[in-house]
């Protein structure tokens, strides 16, 4: 009995399920997509048993940030929820499957005004949610990641470049992105950042060209984690 119950379990944690997230509103011509998919497929043909959901924030399917009647539901004690906050919650609490079921996040998120489109920060708000993706403790005043042992790549975009002061100062998109995971638990492993988008050819080159690279370095760190059962 516990034999077979050992062997279900490595065989399950050797499956790899890859969600991306597609954060850019734009379809055509979004970078962040084109180098997320590029970065899917490779993962596709090299891990060994991959899983794919993707989840596209820039469709009419994704409903948007939450408002009063969410808040009002997420709120109240589960036991207490009436029919309707129920369903109210439905479309978060499925994001949340979503990202409980993933080993490997890819996040597609272009830099909007120094931090994060709308419709991102809508999803993050749906998820960061109490008693689900973190937890805290009143008496001890800590905080407990819900998540563990996930990991994140992050596919930024932007038309300048946030790597060196004065600009890093403003930077409110990749740091918060890696903290916002952190905190329930989502490990940032690598991050591919498109900058100088709307900069000379030579930049932007150089960017995608760092980018590449990166991709094939993404590849051989989820199969080093895949291998060490890191995932
Ligand atoms: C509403 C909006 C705000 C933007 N704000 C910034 C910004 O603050 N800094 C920056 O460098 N680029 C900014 N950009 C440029 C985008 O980051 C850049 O075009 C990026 O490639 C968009 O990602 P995507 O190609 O995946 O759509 C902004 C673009 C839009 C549409």
């Amino acid at each position: 009995m516990y034999v077979t119950i050992a062997v279900t379990y490595r065989f399950v944690e050797v499956y790899m399920n890859i969600l991306i997230i597609y954060g850019s509103l734009r379809v055509e011509d979004s970078t962040t997509y084109k180098f997320g998919s590029k970065l899917l497929n490779k993962l596709i043909s090299n891990c060994s048993e991959p899983n794919v959901k993707k989840r596209y924030l820039n469709h009419e399917e994704f409903t948007g940030a939450p408002n009063n009647d969410w808040v009002k539901a997420n709120q109240t004690p589960e036991k207490d929820r009436s029919d309707k906050m129920i369903s109210t919650l439905n479309f978060s609490d499925e994001l949340i499957a979503e990202l409980k079921w993933a080993n490997l996040i890819l996040l597609c998120c272009p830099m909007y005004n120094f931090s994060v489109p709308w419709n991102v920060k809508a999803y993050i708000d749906l998820v960061i949610r109490v008693g689900h993706t973190f937890n805290f403790d009143s008496e001890t005043n800590k905080f407990t990641p819900l998540i563990n042992s996930k990991k994140l790549i992050l596919i930024t975009a932007s038309a300048g470049s946030y790597s060196e002061p004065p600009m890093s100062s403003v930077d409110f998109c990749e740091p918060y992105l890696k903290s916002i995971f952190n905190f329930i638990g989502i490990d940032l492993v690598e991050t591919l950042t498109l900058n100088n988008r709307w900069m000379s050819n030579e930049l932007k080159n150089e960017s995608d060209k760092v980018a590449n690279y990166k991709i094939n370095n993404c590849v051989k760190i989820v199969q080093a984690g895949e291998k060490n059962n890191e995932f």
